[in-house]
């Protein structure tokens, strides 16, 4: 038994959001200039939370849309999976709120692997739907990243944006074009302090000290995350292609997650990966964490550049920290 994304769908938020809106609006010492210099970023979309743009929102919605292009209904679902790291609330997950959203019946949990979300969660669902747990699974990342950035730091709060991505997961038979191949999945804890929100779990609960100081937030030292991404996104693709005996020229295109420009550029160029062959929508959308690869696909799609036979290789690293590479062969 095997599994393949069979359908695809996005959510953005309406509200768009310059770089002008941080040093005119908000007076933090940065520029235009250090911005997109920096980062790649020129805009990206934040959520509206007194329209009821949560989380669960933006998920609901790119799970619609994923349904439509699938032609199914809510209740052909076995199962919600959503990678994110901005639930609605603490408790229930935003896998459930979605599905009650949706009107969906089936098991429903979120899963936590910050920016390697989409990859690690793409994993564990195939492996339920290879197994026959369940038949179809509707996988959701969505990240509600302004809900967690402190904007009066600018080392952190330019970086991000706000944005749901989902794709099917279904059984196929063995005859069908489309695959979900193996991925590696990688985890080093001992990054956990260069990338983290360090209150408001057992550790150190919110109290009046840790809105004083943020603590509550988006803490990031970006030089050490940077140096990180770059190398163990090419060590691990580098070690996928040894592993599946494939070659740079095997993939038709290359979607990694969306953190930086300057990353994704190292990382491609070390790789050899062509600047055709690379998806970047971080110039739109800023780093939208497990939202970044399933929408980055959505948006290729319908630009046309994934056809049906391609090989698409996803690449990501994020706070934990995460990080992993997989392969899918494209069946629509
Ligand atoms: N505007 C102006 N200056 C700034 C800004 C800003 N918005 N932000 C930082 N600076 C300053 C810094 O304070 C620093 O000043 P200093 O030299 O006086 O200390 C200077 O710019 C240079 O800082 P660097 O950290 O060297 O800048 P760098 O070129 O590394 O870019 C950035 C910073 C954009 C954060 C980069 O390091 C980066 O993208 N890091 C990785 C982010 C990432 O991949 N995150 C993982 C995913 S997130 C997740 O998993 C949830």
């Amino acid at each position: 038994m095997k599994a393949a994304i069979t359908a695809t769908g996005r959510y953005f938020p309406d509200r768009e959001v310059s770089n002008a809106y941080f040093y005119e609006d908000l007076g933090l010492d940065t520029s235009e200039d250090w911005i997109v210099s920096r980062t790649g970023i020129q805009t990206r979309r934040l959520a509206d939370v007194s329209k009821g743009e949560t989380c669960s929102f933006m998920a609901t919605r790119a799970a619609e849309a994923c349904l439509r292009d699938a032609g199914l209904e809510a209740g052909d679902l076995d199962a919600i999976v959503v990678a994110t790291v901005t639930p609605d609330q603490p408790l229930p997950s935003v896998a459930c709120f979605t599905q009650a959203a949706l009107g969906a019946q089936g098991f429903a949990f979120d899963l936590v692997a910050a920016c390697s979300g989409f990859v690690y969660g793409l994993d564990v669902c195939a492996a339920m739907v290879e197994s026959g747990r369940a038949k179809r699974v509707m996988f959701i990342g969505a990240d509600h990243m302004s809900s967690i950035l402190d904007f009066n730091d600018r080392n952190t709060c330019i970086l991000f944006g706000d944005a749901a991505g989902a794709v099917l997961i279904e059984q196929v038979p063995d005859d069908h074009p489309g695959t979900i191949h193996p991925s590696i999945l990688r985890a080093d804890g001992k990054g956990a302090k260069h990338l983290q929100i360090p209150a408001g779990g057992g550790r150190l609960p919110i109290d009046a000290g840790v809105l004083a100081e943020r603590m509550n937030k988006v803490k990031q030292e970006g030089r050490v995350v940077f140096r990180h991404a770059v190398s163990s996104i090419v060590k691990v693709v580098q070690q996928y292609f040894a592993e599946q005996e494939l070659t740079v020229d095997d993939i038709d295109l290359f979607i990694p997650h969306q953190a930086n420009r300057r990353i994704i550029e190292a990382a491609a160029d070390k790789l050899r990966v062509p600047r055709e062959k690379t998806v970047i929508t971080i110039d739109r959308f800023a780093n939208t964490t497990a939202a970044s690869i399933p929408t980055a696909l959505d948006l290729a799609r319908e630009e046309g550049r994934v056809m049906k036979g391609d090989r698409l290789l996803f690449a990501t690293f994020g706070a934990g920290f995460t990080w992993g590479a997989q392969t899918v062969t494209w069946g629509l």
